[in-house]
Protein backbone atom coordinates (compact mmCIF):
# COMPACT_ATOMS: atom_id res chain seq x y z
CA UNK A 1 0.00 0.00 0.00
CA UNK A 2 1.45 3.32 -0.75
CA UNK A 3 -1.32 5.66 -0.34
CA UNK A 4 -3.35 5.66 3.25
CA UNK A 5 -7.13 6.43 2.97
CA UNK A 6 -7.77 7.33 6.39
CA UNK A 7 -11.29 9.07 7.90
CA UNK A 8 -11.16 12.10 10.22
CA UNK A 9 -13.88 12.55 12.94
CA UNK A 10 -13.73 14.05 15.60
CA UNK A 11 -16.23 16.22 18.46
CA UNK A 12 -19.23 13.91 18.02
CA UNK A 13 -19.84 14.80 21.26
CA UNK A 14 -22.80 12.83 22.71
CA UNK A 15 -24.95 15.29 24.49
CA UNK A 16 -23.69 18.74 23.46
CA UNK A 17 -26.92 19.36 21.75
CA UNK A 18 -28.68 19.18 25.06
CA UNK A 19 -26.21 20.90 26.18
CA UNK A 20 -26.94 24.14 23.99
CA UNK A 21 -30.96 23.66 23.79
CA UNK A 22 -32.94 26.00 25.45
CA UNK A 23 -30.62 29.49 24.92
CA UNK A 24 -31.95 33.01 25.45
CA UNK A 25 -31.14 35.34 22.80
CA UNK A 26 -28.85 36.75 25.46
CA UNK A 27 -27.11 33.28 25.68
CA UNK A 28 -26.88 33.23 22.42
CA UNK A 29 -25.19 36.83 21.95
CA UNK A 30 -22.84 35.81 24.76
CA UNK A 31 -21.42 32.64 23.10
CA UNK A 32 -21.57 34.82 20.03
CA UNK A 33 -19.34 37.12 21.79
CA UNK A 34 -16.63 34.34 22.36
CA UNK A 35 -16.29 33.38 18.92
CA UNK A 36 -19.09 30.57 19.35
CA UNK A 37 -22.24 29.97 16.88
CA UNK A 38 -24.99 28.66 18.86
CA UNK A 39 -28.67 28.08 17.49
CA UNK A 40 -31.62 28.44 19.27
CA UNK A 41 -33.71 25.49 19.50
CA UNK A 42 -36.11 24.32 22.54
CA UNK A 43 -34.88 22.35 25.34
CA UNK A 44 -34.06 18.99 24.94
CA UNK A 45 -32.50 16.44 27.55
CA UNK A 46 -30.36 13.25 26.49
CA UNK A 47 -28.08 12.70 23.95
CA UNK A 48 -30.30 11.89 20.81
CA UNK A 49 -29.41 14.20 18.53
CA UNK A 50 -25.90 13.80 18.70
CA UNK A 51 -26.19 10.09 18.60
CA UNK A 52 -28.41 10.21 15.16
CA UNK A 53 -24.77 12.17 13.90
CA UNK A 54 -22.56 9.60 15.00
CA UNK A 55 -24.73 6.51 13.82
CA UNK A 56 -24.75 8.81 10.09
CA UNK A 57 -20.72 8.91 10.25
CA UNK A 58 -19.73 5.57 11.55
CA UNK A 59 -21.97 4.59 8.63
CA UNK A 60 -20.11 6.80 6.31
CA UNK A 61 -16.89 5.00 7.24
CA UNK A 62 -18.32 1.67 6.99
CA UNK A 63 -19.59 2.77 3.07
CA UNK A 64 -16.44 4.37 2.73
CA UNK A 65 -14.21 1.25 3.98
CA UNK A 66 -10.77 3.37 4.67
CA UNK A 67 -7.33 2.03 5.70
CA UNK A 68 -7.73 3.65 8.93
CA UNK A 69 -10.30 6.11 11.44
CA UNK A 70 -8.61 8.91 13.34
CA UNK A 71 -10.84 10.06 16.25
CA UNK A 72 -9.71 13.29 17.01
CA UNK A 73 -11.18 13.60 20.34
CA UNK A 74 -14.56 14.82 22.42
CA UNK A 75 -16.38 11.89 21.80
CA UNK A 76 -18.95 12.74 24.26
CA UNK A 77 -19.96 16.06 25.96
CA UNK A 78 -20.09 15.49 30.09
CA UNK A 79 -17.01 12.98 30.88
CA UNK A 80 -19.10 12.57 34.32
CA UNK A 81 -21.68 11.04 32.43
CA UNK A 82 -21.02 7.45 32.07
CA UNK A 83 -24.98 6.96 30.01
CA UNK A 84 -22.62 8.70 27.40
CA UNK A 85 -19.67 7.31 27.41
CA UNK A 86 -21.42 3.85 27.24
CA UNK A 87 -23.92 4.60 24.29
CA UNK A 88 -20.55 5.75 22.58
CA UNK A 89 -18.57 3.04 22.47
CA UNK A 90 -21.48 0.51 21.50
CA UNK A 91 -22.00 2.98 18.66
CA UNK A 92 -18.56 2.83 17.78
CA UNK A 93 -18.39 -1.17 17.79
CA UNK A 94 -20.41 -0.63 14.87
CA UNK A 95 -17.23 0.43 12.77
CA UNK A 96 -16.10 -2.32 10.81
CA UNK A 97 -13.74 -4.69 12.77
CA UNK A 98 -11.33 -4.66 10.17
CA UNK A 99 -11.08 -0.92 10.12
CA UNK A 100 -8.27 -0.24 12.88
CA UNK A 101 -9.58 3.12 15.27
CA UNK A 102 -6.93 5.19 16.60
CA UNK A 103 -8.41 7.60 19.35
CA UNK A 104 -7.07 10.92 20.59
CA UNK A 105 -8.23 12.77 23.72
CA UNK A 106 -10.27 15.85 23.62
CA UNK A 107 -11.15 17.98 26.55
CA UNK A 108 -14.63 16.76 27.19
CA UNK A 109 -13.02 13.38 27.56
CA UNK A 110 -10.02 13.75 29.90
CA UNK A 111 -10.63 16.96 32.02
CA UNK A 112 -13.10 16.29 34.60
CA UNK A 113 -14.54 19.98 33.91
CA UNK A 114 -14.15 19.74 30.55
CA UNK A 115 -10.86 21.99 30.90
CA UNK A 116 -8.05 20.64 32.93
CA UNK A 117 -6.80 17.27 33.36
CA UNK A 118 -6.45 15.53 36.38
CA UNK A 119 -3.92 12.52 37.53
CA UNK A 120 -7.68 10.84 37.62
CA UNK A 121 -9.08 12.02 34.38
CA UNK A 122 -6.13 10.98 32.63
CA UNK A 123 -6.48 7.19 34.15
CA UNK A 124 -9.91 6.44 33.34
CA UNK A 125 -9.36 7.95 30.07
CA UNK A 126 -6.72 5.39 29.82
CA UNK A 127 -8.84 2.63 30.98
CA UNK A 128 -11.37 3.14 28.59
CA UNK A 129 -9.40 4.30 25.45
CA UNK A 130 -6.23 3.32 26.25
CA UNK A 131 -2.87 5.09 25.54
CA UNK A 132 -3.14 9.51 25.55
CA UNK A 133 -0.37 9.78 23.33
CA UNK A 134 1.36 7.10 21.47
CA UNK A 135 2.93 6.61 17.68
CA UNK A 136 1.62 3.77 15.65
CA UNK A 137 2.35 2.85 11.94
CA UNK A 138 -0.44 2.40 9.69
CA UNK A 139 -0.08 1.19 5.75
CA UNK A 140 2.64 3.49 4.62
CA UNK A 141 2.07 6.06 7.26
CA UNK A 142 3.63 6.82 10.73
CA UNK A 143 1.18 8.49 13.31
CA UNK A 144 1.83 10.76 15.74
CA UNK A 145 -0.91 11.04 18.40
CA UNK A 146 -0.88 13.75 20.96
CA UNK A 147 -2.82 14.82 23.88
CA UNK A 148 -3.47 18.18 23.23
CA UNK A 149 -5.62 18.27 27.08
CA UNK A 150 -2.56 18.01 29.01
CA UNK A 151 -0.83 20.48 26.65
CA UNK A 152 -3.32 22.73 26.93
CA UNK A 153 -4.02 23.04 30.53
CA UNK A 154 -0.54 20.93 32.28
CA UNK A 155 -1.04 22.67 35.38
CA UNK A 156 -2.12 19.92 37.48
CA UNK A 157 -0.09 17.15 35.98
CA UNK A 158 3.25 18.91 34.93
CA UNK A 159 4.85 15.48 35.00
CA UNK A 160 2.29 14.55 32.43
CA UNK A 161 3.47 17.40 30.53
CA UNK A 162 7.23 16.70 31.03
CA UNK A 163 6.57 12.72 30.04
CA UNK A 164 4.79 13.68 26.79
CA UNK A 165 7.32 16.67 25.71
CA UNK A 166 10.24 13.57 26.79
CA UNK A 167 8.06 11.57 23.94
CA UNK A 168 7.74 13.65 21.60
CA UNK A 169 11.30 14.56 21.37
CA UNK A 170 12.10 10.93 20.83
CA UNK A 171 9.52 10.56 18.17
CA UNK A 172 9.12 13.77 16.17
CA UNK A 173 12.63 13.22 14.25
CA UNK A 174 12.96 13.01 10.61
CA UNK A 175 12.20 9.58 8.98
CA UNK A 176 11.63 7.76 6.32
CA UNK A 177 7.95 7.93 6.38
CA UNK A 178 5.21 10.00 6.07
CA UNK A 179 4.44 11.15 9.42
CA UNK A 180 0.93 12.77 10.35
CA UNK A 181 0.27 14.33 14.07
CA UNK A 182 -3.43 13.58 15.09
CA UNK A 183 -4.55 15.42 18.36
CA UNK A 184 -7.68 17.29 19.53
CA UNK A 185 -6.97 21.23 19.79
CA UNK A 186 -5.72 22.71 16.84
CA UNK A 187 -1.93 23.85 17.35
CA UNK A 188 -3.53 27.56 15.38
CA UNK A 189 -6.85 28.52 13.92
CA UNK A 190 -5.55 30.82 11.45
CA UNK A 191 -2.03 31.89 11.97
CA UNK A 192 1.06 30.17 13.90
CA UNK A 193 1.38 33.12 15.89
CA UNK A 194 -2.13 34.41 16.85
CA UNK A 195 -3.16 35.10 20.35
CA UNK A 196 -4.01 32.34 22.60
CA UNK A 197 -7.76 31.28 22.42
CA UNK A 198 -10.19 28.39 23.90
CA UNK A 199 -9.58 27.34 20.24
CA UNK A 200 -6.05 26.84 19.80
CA UNK A 201 -3.05 25.52 21.84
CA UNK A 202 -0.84 28.31 24.25
CA UNK A 203 1.96 30.25 22.03
CA UNK A 204 3.99 29.16 25.01
CA UNK A 205 3.78 26.06 23.94
CA UNK A 206 2.70 26.11 20.75
CA UNK A 207 5.73 27.80 19.04
CA UNK A 208 8.21 25.01 20.14
CA UNK A 209 5.78 22.00 19.54
CA UNK A 210 5.71 23.58 15.72
CA UNK A 211 9.03 24.25 15.65
CA UNK A 212 9.61 19.94 15.91
CA UNK A 213 6.30 19.33 13.84
CA UNK A 214 8.37 21.36 11.06
CA UNK A 215 11.80 19.50 11.40
CA UNK A 216 10.33 16.21 11.33
CA UNK A 217 8.99 16.92 7.91
CA UNK A 218 5.44 16.41 9.02
CA UNK A 219 3.39 17.77 6.32
CA UNK A 220 -0.33 17.17 8.09
CA UNK A 221 -1.96 17.79 11.63
CA UNK A 222 -5.23 16.91 11.68
CA UNK A 223 -7.41 18.12 14.96
CA UNK A 224 -10.79 18.50 15.93
CA UNK A 225 -12.51 20.87 18.84
CA UNK A 226 -12.98 23.98 15.89
CA UNK A 227 -16.29 22.43 15.36
CA UNK A 228 -15.91 24.22 11.70
CA UNK A 229 -13.93 22.76 9.43
CA UNK A 230 -10.76 24.42 8.44
CA UNK A 231 -7.82 24.48 7.07
CA UNK A 232 -4.62 26.38 8.65
CA UNK A 233 -1.52 26.55 6.68
CA UNK A 234 -0.77 30.28 5.91
CA UNK A 235 -3.95 30.04 3.72
CA UNK A 236 -7.40 28.44 4.85
CA UNK A 237 -10.99 28.04 4.19
CA UNK A 238 -14.02 26.91 6.26
CA UNK A 239 -16.47 24.52 4.71
CA UNK A 240 -19.25 22.60 6.02
CA UNK A 241 -18.80 19.88 9.09
CA UNK A 242 -18.59 17.09 8.60
CA UNK A 243 -16.51 12.79 7.42
CA UNK A 244 -13.81 14.03 5.95
CA UNK A 245 -11.99 11.70 3.79
CA UNK A 246 -8.23 12.03 3.83
CA UNK A 247 -5.89 11.19 1.01
CA UNK A 248 -2.20 10.89 1.41
CA UNK A 249 -0.21 9.94 -1.80
CA UNK A 250 3.55 10.38 -1.60
CA UNK A 251 4.19 13.59 -2.46
CA UNK A 252 1.23 15.79 -1.40
CA UNK A 253 -1.83 15.74 1.04
CA UNK A 254 -5.70 16.19 0.34
CA UNK A 255 -8.86 16.38 1.71
CA UNK A 256 -12.28 16.38 0.63
CA UNK A 257 -15.52 15.51 2.15
CA UNK A 258 -17.02 12.34 1.20
CA UNK A 259 -20.16 14.21 -0.78
CA UNK A 260 -17.27 16.78 -2.50
CA UNK A 261 -18.55 19.72 -0.75
CA UNK A 262 -15.16 20.71 0.31
CA UNK A 263 -12.30 21.06 -2.28
CA UNK A 264 -9.43 18.98 -2.08
CA UNK A 265 -6.18 20.76 -1.67
CA UNK A 266 -2.87 20.27 -1.61
CA UNK A 267 -0.85 21.03 1.95
CA UNK A 268 2.55 22.18 1.46
CA UNK A 269 5.08 22.81 4.55
CA UNK A 270 6.40 26.30 5.49
CA UNK A 271 9.95 27.06 4.62
CA UNK A 272 10.62 29.16 7.62
CA UNK A 273 11.04 26.64 10.36
CA UNK A 274 12.31 29.81 12.55
CA UNK A 275 8.59 31.90 12.56
CA UNK A 276 7.56 28.88 14.72
CA UNK A 277 10.29 28.99 17.33
CA UNK A 278 10.32 32.18 18.98
CA UNK A 279 6.77 32.98 20.56
FE1 LIG B 1 -12.91 20.23 22.51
Amino acid sequence: MTTLRAVFLADSQLGMYATFSGMSDDDVAAYAARGMRVRKVPPVTGHEWDAGQYIRAVAAVNALRPDVVLFGGDMIDDPNRGDQLDDFLRLSAAIDRDIPVHWAPGNHDAAPDTVVPTRESLAAYREVFGPDYYTVEVGPVRLVVLNTVVIDHPELVPDEWQAQRDFLEEVLVPGDRETIVVGHHPLFVDRPDEPDTYWNLPGERRGPLLGQIHRAGVRLVLAGHWHRNGIAWRWWYRGRSGTRLVTIPRDSASSSSPRGSARGTGISPSTDPAAYDHH
